[in-house]
This record gives structure tokens, C-alpha cells and sequence, in this order.
């Protein structure tokens, strides 16, 4: 079967953990440090924080911002559960804004229907590595006096406009195994602002500065500098790893006929975290992954149920929304391999298949 990812693990890699193991500092330390140095440069942005995950990247984010009880989120709702689970988790409301068919990633046009006096933020994601419009996000964010936290945790070296994915509002990162740079498990936050910065480093670790003074409630969200030194080894490869996953995206847009391809508007920078169909409405996804998956090609469904529709959130009263493109790109979504360890044998077949469907 041709894997829908595979985390590359080289040399590098490996010798860099065994350098941790054998200095004996397994915890967060100068490694921790020099990921976040080259993530933030990678990113054209001041400051990035290293976490244990890109679920508590967000949910420190949210925390940062003074986000919590009795305050609204605008979201998109095709996405993974944590973009709506930290909002949840810091006592906030998610409120769900469809998506566009052709981008996967929230309306625009959309969002300031849902602003209410409770708004506190937009958190736009940039689904499968393809950036949000973020003229019009930051535009509206403007306007009407709301923060941005941008869940790019598919997109690091994403670009709107020549400006990297993270670097508008408060950027969130997942370097979770499968992502286009990854440690395993890890997280990053992006930002310009000193103080959020501090204030996310306190609260990554038990809202502590000087050792044993907690000068408020924190967490322990930190990053292992184990973690940190496979991410460090991939960050010096980020450039190849992304020009490689684009060119396996192009390779399969120039081919693939059967179904609808994913296309990419002028001034966006996509990263190819996920090459991602569409069957068409009334088609049998479902019965399209199988025929893929017993012909080797390896398929994800990212996502098949709308965060709105998961059973929590439903329980929580927030399912009952009208969300008509989301919910028929639940149906009609499948992600194909496009990472970067793919052969030209495994595109031909990947090509093959997909125009027997
Ligand atoms: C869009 C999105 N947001 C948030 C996350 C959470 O990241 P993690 O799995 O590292 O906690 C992921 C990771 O899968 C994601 O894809």
C-alpha cells in the first residue's frame, strides 16, 4: 500500500536523538531553545514558543489572548477536533462559519454575519497547508476590533500574499508525526508581540519565570528537547520537503481527470500538507476509498464529520447550524499521498487508479 503519509526519519534524525540521550537532558532545554530560534525565522516572525503539541499551541494561545468564559470564537468547521476543543477548552464558544467549496477553508464573506458583542477572536485555519484569505480575515479583524489566532497547524512555509501562514495573527503549529516538518509530537506558537510571548512561555510551564515562583496557573505544555532535536533536523530540510510535496501536487493535478482536483488561486503559497479530491456531489466516496485502498493507494478522509456534528459538541447544543458546503465536503472528500517520500512509481499508480474511479 502506498501510505497517505510517512514521517521521514534519516540520519539525521537518529543521531540527533541519541546526542540528547547521551547528554543526558532529555527535558526542555538549549535544543527546545534553537528549534524555536529557526521556526521563527522560518516564519518571518519575532518569537516562537515550543509546546508538547499543537492542541495545547492553541489552547495556550487561547489562554494568552484572555479568551474564556462567556466569550465567542468564529471558526471554521471543517477541520480537526482540536481547533474546536481548545476554544471549548478555555471556557469559550465556537461559532461555526461555512467554508468555501474550492479552498476547503473559511468564507470570508461570511464571517461578519456571526460576530455578536461576545466575538473576542476569528481562529481561521489553513486546511491541508492552503493559507486562509487573510486580507480579508485581518481586514474584518480590523473593523470590527477582534484578535486572530490562525490554527496553522497544516501549513508551516505556506504563503498569503508572500507573508508566511502564522505571521498575521498569533500562529498555532502542529508538528504532530504526519506534518510536512514534525518532532514526533510538538507544538509552536508564532507572534511579534513580546508580551504574548512571555505570557505564552508562563503559561507553557506552570506560570513560572524564576524556578518554584508561579505567578499564576500554568500548565505543563512544554516540548522535550528530545522532540526538539528530530525537529531540528527537519527544519534544515523544510524547503526540500515542501518543494518536493508541490511538485507531487502538480504531477497529480496535470493527470488526474476522474474527479475534482484541488486548484490554487494566484498569491497563495499552498504546502501540500494534504493533496485532497473531491468525488463530486451524489458520488460514493466511501466506495471510491475502498476501490483506492484494494489497488494500493493509500486514502485519508480528513474529515468525514463536521466539528459542529461531533457528539460533544452536539451535546453542547452547538450542532443545530446550517453548514451546507462543510457538510457536503464531509461526504466528498478523500486525500490522496502527496508527501514527499513518493516515488514516480507510486504517483503513476496513485494517477491510474484515481482515473479508474
Ligand atoms: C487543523 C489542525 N489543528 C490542530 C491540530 C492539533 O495538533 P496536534 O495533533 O499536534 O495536537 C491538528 C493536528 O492534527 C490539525 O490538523
Amino acid at each position: 500500500m502506498i501510505p497517505i503519509s510517512k514521517p521521514f526519519i534519516g540520519e539525521a534524525e537518529k543521531k540527533a536523538v541519541l546526542e540528547v540521550l547521551d547528554s543526558g537532558m532529555l527535558v526542555q532545554g538549549p535544543r527546545t531553545a534553537r528549534l524555536e530560534e529557526k521556526f521563527s525565522a522560518a516564519c518571518g516572525v519575532k518569537h516562537a514558543v515550543a509546546t508538547s503539541s499543537g492542541t495545547t499551541a492553541l489552547h495556550v494561545a487561547l489562554l494568552a489572548h484572555g479568551i474564556g468564559e462567556g466569550d465567542e470564537v468564529i471558526t471554521t468547521p471543517f477541520t480537526f477536533i482540536a481547533s474546536a476543543n481548545s476554544i471549548i477548552y478555555v471556557g469559550a464558544r465556537p461559532v461555526f462559519v461555512d467554508v468555501e467549496v474550492e479552498t476547503f477553508n473559511i468564507n470570508p464573506a461570511l464571517i461578519e454575519a456571526a460576530i455578536t458583542p461576545k466575538t473576542r477572536a476569528i481562529l481561521p485555519v489553513h486546511l491541508y497547508g492552503y493559507p486562509c484569505d487573510m486580507d480579508a480575515i485581518m481586514g474584518i479583524a480590523r473593523r470590527r476590533n477582534l484578535m486572530v489566532i490562525e490554527d496553522a497547524a497544516q501549513a508551516i512555509g505556506a504563503e498569503y500574499k508572500g507573508r508566511r501562514a502564522g505571521s498575521f495573527g498569533t500562529g498555532c503549529f502542529s508538528l504532530y508525526a504526519t506534518k510536512n516538518v514534525m518532532c514526533g509530537e510538538g507544538g509552536m506558537i508564532t507572534t511579534n508581540d513580546d508580551d504574548l510571548a512571555q505570557h505564552c512561555r508562563m503559561i507553557r510551564s506552570h506560570g513560572m519565570q524564576r524556578r518554584y515562583y508561579h505567578d499564576m496557573l500554568g500548565y505543563n505544555f512544554r516540548m522535550t528537547d528530545l522532540h526538539a532535536a528530530i525537529g531540528l533536523a527537519q527544519m534544515d530540510r523544510l524547503d526540500e520537503f515542501t518543494a518536493q510535496r508541490r511538485a507531487n501536487a502538480e504531477y497529480l493535478n496535470e493527470r488526474i481527470t476522474s474527479v475534482v482536483t484541488p486548484k490554487v488561486r494566484p498569491g497563495y503559497n499552498h504546502v501540500w500538507h494534504q493533496y485532497t479530491i473531491r468525488v463530486g456531489k451524489g458520488r460514493d466516496r466511501d466506495a471510491a476509498a475502498k476501490q483506492l485502498n484494494g489497488a494500493g493507494v493509500g486514502t485519508g478522509i480528513f474529515y468525514p464529520v463536521p466539528a459542529n456534528k461531533q457528539a460533544h459538541l452536539v451535546k453542547m447544543g452547538l450542532g443545530d447550524v446550517s453548514l451546507p458546503v462543510a457538510e457536503r465536503l464531509a461526504e466528498e472528500v478523500i486525500s490522496l499521498p502527496v508527501h514527499p517520500q513518493l516515488g514516480q512509481a507510486d504517483l503513476e499508480t496513485i494517477v491510474a487508479e484515481v482515473n479508474k474511479l
